[in-house]
């Protein structure tokens, strides 16, 4: 799978609308972290939470972040103005319009239920509100949208098997589990019990692995988890027999280049690896991980990286139909979405 050069007569300047415009699948996208400073105080308000930040302005001042840690806990401190139905809904509804305007054509969207069960926030709670908002996305702005449910990594693989059976009444609302917090520490192989279980159920399984953590986590996903894609997977460039093996299976890199950057994986943009890894021939796509704490939605991801990289329209054209092969579609919607994608490179002027 090499990058084509079909597009090379797409001029530099019109890059940035060429990516604004293209048809695109985003499916590595935590909802909690499409919560945006001012969500946050106007839930805090209407739920009578108090939070530990005077204005938007001092929480926003607060996103400087060193590494995956010091984000997550920022990132559950916004989380906990979360109670209600509709809370769950205003957020989710706030991203897919976002997303929809920048033609994301079908999401796949994270959520951490145990953040919020914790809270003593019921399940039902958590995911009528969400699906509430990807069922009127679907009628209303014409795009798919499917949630996937994320255990919490520091928490203890019985907690994870307990979230999953209260999640069951509520099954058909999500296609899949994933794998995400505090990566260091905490391997795949810790959750292989959960993970079987989910594989029995029909899930979609998914883990975050080799953002933080080492490709020994991206094999353990893999092979013990038998994970379907992986979040991240950066680091997977450092195991040449691991690249071997991801490009053999095709295994989908659900990469987040301004989530990277800002939790100190690269030092800067310019050093980030999406270039070398589609050049490897991996199956890389652009994702935004948490848009309201990494500086942008998907499109900044994609006009600043490819800004930092000298990325053109034929990785873009790569990036767009990855990240439809990748996504958990049946034949034909995934099909609907190459030939628009094509048609859309085709008659670009
Ligand atoms: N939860 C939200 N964003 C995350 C990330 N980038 N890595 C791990 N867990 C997360
Ligand atoms: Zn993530």
């Amino acid at each position: 799978m090499t990058t084509t050069n079909r597009f090379a007569h797409i001029p530099r300047e019109r890059l940035p609308a060429l990516l604004q415009g293209m048809p695109k699948a985003e499916l590595h996208i935590h909802i909690e972290g499409s919560l945006e400073p001012e969500l946050i105080f106007k839930l805090a308000q209407r739920n009578g939470v108090s939070l530990g930040y005077p204005s938007v302005e001092a929480l926003r001042a607060a996103y400087a972040f060193t590494d995956l840690q010091s984000f997550l806990d920022i990132y559950y401190a916004g989380a906990s103005v979360l109670l209600k139905e509709a809370d769950f809904h205003d957020m989710a509804w706030a991203y897919l319009t976002k997303a929809a305007a920048e033609n994301v054509r079908h999401a796949e969207i994270f959520f951490d239920p145990q953040t919020h069960t914790a809270r003593g926030v019921p399940m039902e709670t958590v995911i009528k509100g969400l699906t509430s908002a990807t069922s009127k996305a679907r009628r209303e702005l014409g795009m798919s949208a499917e949630l996937i449910l994320c255990f919490l990594r520091h928490l203890s693989e019985d907690e994870a098997l307990e979230t999953l059976e209260q999640a069951l009444p509520y099954r058909e609302h999500f296609i899949g589990v994933g794998l995400d917090s505090s990566e260091r520490g905490h391997p795949p192989e810790k959750f292989e019990r959960a993970f079987s279980r989910a594989r029995e159920l029909g899930l979609h399984l998914v883990a975050h692995a080799g953002e933080e953590g080492p490709p020994e986590y991206i094999w353990n996903a893999l092979d013990v988890l038998k994970v379907e894609r992986i979040d991240h997977g950066v680091r997977c460039l450092e195991d040449p027999e691991l690249v071997a093996r991801l490009v053999r299976d095709e295994v989908p890199l659900t990469v987040c280049p301004l989530s990277n950057q800002k939790l100190c994986v690269f030092p800067d943009l310019r050093d980030h690896n999406l270039g070398k890894l589609l050049e490897a021939g991996l199956k890389a796509m652009v994702n935004s991980d948490d848009p309201a704490y990494f500086g942008g939605y998907l499109n900044q991801n994609f006009t600043d990286t490819f800004g930092a990289l000298g990325l053109g329209a034929g990785q873009a054209w790569q990036l767009a139909r990855n990240s439809f092969e990748a996504a958990f579609l049946d034949t034909p919607a995934r099909e609907r979405y190459l030939a628009e994608l094509d048609a859309y490179f085709e008659g670009f002027q």
